[in-house]
């Protein structure tokens, strides 16, 4: 039999476990579990960690389960990898194994005002002021302004910290601690793509910042140590996988990068998930965008190997706004319902739907940005306005987009896609007529995880997976080409960038 390699993806909207063959990249059993937001007050998003590790263990589980209905040994899974949305804050007592307040998610606001305190601070109120060592600006968005909050407002983390009883991380660093044994010797590390995320960290030395910590008031000993995405970190404790080693580790973004096999500079993938993540590869140069989009750690494939950038350009939300249609108006079902309603429509007839329920992400990173609806008549329907939601998907990929073409001077001619609102064909055609280039889809649609289990499957001492090139997988893929003029195009875009305009000051 040959080498099985696995990975846990843990997104901000469920948990998959997913095991491919590490010769042909072949998907031969998974599980997924949806994983429940909280909404405790307006802007406010968090997650239940224990429900993040249960979800964990339950889709391991599973999924063993599944393979040996298949007749397929479970001790060919040679190596676990691990990708996880990334920035969610958590902290917990490394003595009792507890957490010490709910998981704050990535997109959660309730750091506005400590942005607004932190950014008044910097030299000319300038959010840009630690873009040279971190490669972002001060947002809402990173680990170190709710990591701020939780110091700040949970007494429980205030007294761990005094007792030395606190430990930080994002997801995939409570996932490993847990896996590898918790509270009875568990690894306390992270990779540098997700460092990279918390703006602690130092993306040219590759490693936590002192004078980061200080200026955030963020005790270094609280945090991970930062190891490469792919190296042995530890071995699975318990389940059905005890003795497995863990191997990989990536940020979800830099995952899908690599499981579209995007090594080469200049190469680019969007991913739609609960956000929308534009990525290029920038190889081992740190670029730093002129055009709002963050300079981020893609990854490092051991720990000798360079580590390589890309210039990301960060969508808040995507299938957010169809979640949205879904739980808080009752406009869709299930998520693939809006395929079907705005293909009814087949066109927005002049309605936009800025979604900003975050704020606006890249390129104009505007906290107090909030979602509007506008172009509204008599005539508009719940199918309208899911045409409008898909549309404005393509629209604020198209912004990032043309960011990064002026970023890199070299326009990108086509664009690599995967995440789960790929399976929509009409939003997959909507992006390459808003566009003006071709979309190409992988048919296999776990990019993420699969650059996860590339990641475990490449390290030092497990070495079933090669990643030099000319021995990569070969992915089919589907391509969608523009099918509407370019000036019909520019002109809905041109009507979108008002509208935007509208949500950033709908106060005024
Ligand atoms: O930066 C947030 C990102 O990692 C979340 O990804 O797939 O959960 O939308 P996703």
């Amino acid at each position: 039999m040959e080498p099985l390699v696995a990975a846990i993806d843990q997104g901000t909207s469920s948990t998959r476990f997913l095991v491919f063959n590490a010769k042909t990249a072949e998907v031969l059993s998974h599980h997924q579990v949806e994983i429940n937001q909280s909404f405790p007050k307006e802007g406010w998003v968090e997650e239940d960690p224990r429900e993040i590790m249960q979800s964990v263990y339950e889709c391991m589980e599973r999924t063993c389960e599944k393979l040996c209905q298949l007749n397929i040994n479970i001790s060919n899974i040679k190596a676990v990898g691990v990708t996880n949305q990334r920035e969610t804050t958590l902290v917990w007592d490394k003595e009792t194994g507890e957490p010490l307040y709910n998981a704050i998610v990535w997109l959660d606001l309730r750091t506005q005002s400590t942005v607004e305190r932190l950014i008044n601070k910097a030299p000319g109120r300038n959010k840009n002021h630690l873009k040279h060592k971190t490669g972002l600006p001060i947002s809402t968005y990173f680990s170190a302004v709710k990591l701020r909050w939780l110091l700040d407002n949970v007494e429980e983390v205030q007294q761990a910290v005094l007792s030395e009883r606190a430990m930080f991380g994002t997801v995939d660093s409570w996932i490993i601690w847990c896996l590898t044994g918790g509270k009875y010797g568990g690894v306390h590390c992270t990779d540098v793509s997700n460092a990279s995320r918390t703006m602690l960290f130092n993306i040219h030395t590759m490693d936590w910042d002192p004078e980061l910590c200080r200026y955030f008031d963020i005790p270094m000993e609280i945090l991970p140590k930062v190891r490469s995405s792919s190296e042995i970190y530890g071995w699975m404790k318990s389940g059905s996988l005890a003795g497995v080693p863990i191997s990989g580790c990536l940020g979800d973004q830099s995952a899908a990068l690599v499981g579209q096999m995007c090594f080469e500079e200049g190469q680019a993938k969007n991913t739609y998930g609960t956000g929308c993540f534009l990525l290029r590869n920038t190889g081992t140069k740190a670029v730093m965008s002129d055009h709002g989009l963050l300079t981020t750690v893609a990854y490092k494939m051991g720990k000798d190997k360079p580590a390589c950038y890309a210039l990301e350009g960060s969508v808040a939300i995507a299938g957010a706004v169809v979640r949205w249609l879904k739980d808080n108006m009752g406009i869709v079902k299930s998520s693939s319902e809006i395929e079907t309603l705005a293909a009814a429509a087949g066109s927005s007839y002049g309605c936009y739907f800025v979604p900003a329920f975050s704020g606006l992400y890249a390129p104009y990173w505007e906290p107090s940005a909030r979602g509007i609806i506008c172009g509204l008549t008599q005539f508009t329907n719940r199918n309208h306005l899911a045409f409008a939601a898909l549309e404005a998907v393509c629209f604020q990929t198209r912004e990032i987009l043309d960011a990064m073409n002026q970023d890199s001077g070299v326009p990108l001619t086509q664009l690599q896609v995967d995440g789960g609102m790929t399976s929509n064909r009409l939003l997959m055609q909507l992006q390459a007529d808003i566009l003006c280039v071709s979309v190409v889809r992988p048919t296999m649609a776990e990019t993420t995880a699969l650059g996860a289990a590339m990641a475990a499957g490449a390290a030092e001492g497990v070495e079933v997976w090669n990643l030099s090139p000319g021995h990569l997988p070969h992915i089919m893929s589907e391509k969608y080409t523009p099918q509407i003029n370019s000036d019909e195009s520019e002109f809905r875009f041109a009507r979108w960038k008002k509208a935007v305009q509208r949500a950033m000051n709908w106060e005024t």
